[in-house]
């Protein structure tokens, strides 16, 4: 029995950490995942990974059995910079395991198979990574009670990503911002709202631009930045970007910048001459 599972790596456009706390956040699933190849044969699970993480194989156990597969992985995707790594491991595994034994579970039930493995990584996961990373396109996400899925429009836009280079550990960022609550409650409510006006301006990147520059000011306010991600902020907005902020869970990992349409690769060759790493994402639809 062998299976091939896919899952796609995501950026939160708008909305992070806050989304934890009931508020809405919108994201997409881009252009680079995780594949994970099973075969299933005698003796203890092993894992072939490109990536080296201590806590990869504890994760796995969650959702493989402890014997009878071999699983390789293999990801385009930077680690522990806020692309949803985990959640693309967690869906391409659940969705190779089930090639291999022949089932053809919905998406439902691919992020309900994902999400312990999701919670081993992470914690207390909004599942926001997991919902995208098994159905791509980009849309609204509400944790719930009652959770809530929006599919929106897929805009026209790419955007550039900026790599600070440094992993942040999730589960540490969430732990901490609440343990600063209530004193950051207010800033989280006006990140929740940020979204309105995000999706209001989803397809306009000059008017979108104010709200995501709003978003990272209120993400430092909150705690979660480092000074190498505002660095990079800075030098984005510089560089002519509508908007700049940090995504993901913070502590390091990636900016996302919204640049002007056309301006992609001279605002990519700018930052390649500064020697930052970066690249150009678009967000991901199933065929
Ligand atoms: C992680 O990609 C984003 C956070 O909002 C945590 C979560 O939604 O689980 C920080």
């Amino acid at each position: 029995m062998t299976g091939v599972g896919r899952g796609s790596g995501k950026l939160i456009l708008c909305g992070e950490h806050a989304v934890v706390y009931g508020h809405p956040a919108i994201a997409f699933a881009v252009d680079r995942g995780t594949s994970v190849d099973v075969v299933a044969r005698p003796g203890p699970t092993t894992l072939d990974a490109d990536a080296d993480d201590a806590r990869l194989l504890g994760a796995l156990h969650t959702v493989v059995p402890r014997d009878g597969w071999a699983v390789k992985v293999r990801t385009d995707l930077p680690i522990g910079r806020g692309m949803g790594s985990s959640a693309a491991l967690a869906v391409g595994l659940v969705r190779a395991l089930a090639a291999a034994r022949g089932e053809s579970p919905d998406d439902a039930a691919v992020e309900d198979a994902a999400m312990p493995l999701e919670r081993a990584f992470h914690g207390n996961p909004s599942g926001l990574d997991v919902a995208l990373s098994a159905r791509g396109g980009i849309s609204k996400y509400r944790r719930g009670p009652p959770r809530s899925l929006e599919q929106l429009p897929v805009p026209g836009w790419t955007v550039v990503v900026l790599d600070s280079g440094e992993a942040g550990n999730t589960a540490d960022l969430v732990a901490g911002v609440a343990a600063r609550r209530p004193g950051v409650d207010r800033a989280l409510e006006r990140i929740g709202a940020l979204v309105g006006d995000a999706e209001a301006a989803l397809g306009d990147a000059a008017a979108l631009g104010p709200v995501l520059d709003e978003n990272h000011a209120l993400l430092r306010e909150i705690g979660v930045s480092t000074p190498r991600i505002d660095e990079l902020v800075a030098i984005a907005k510089r560089a002519g970007a509508h908007g700049a902020k940090l995504s993901g869970a913070g502590g390091g990992g990636v900016v996302l910048a919204l640049t002007p349409s056309g301006r992609g690769a001279t605002f990519l060759s700018h930052l390649r001459d500064l020697g930052i790493e970066a690249w150009e994402c678009r967000p991901w639809t199933r065929t």
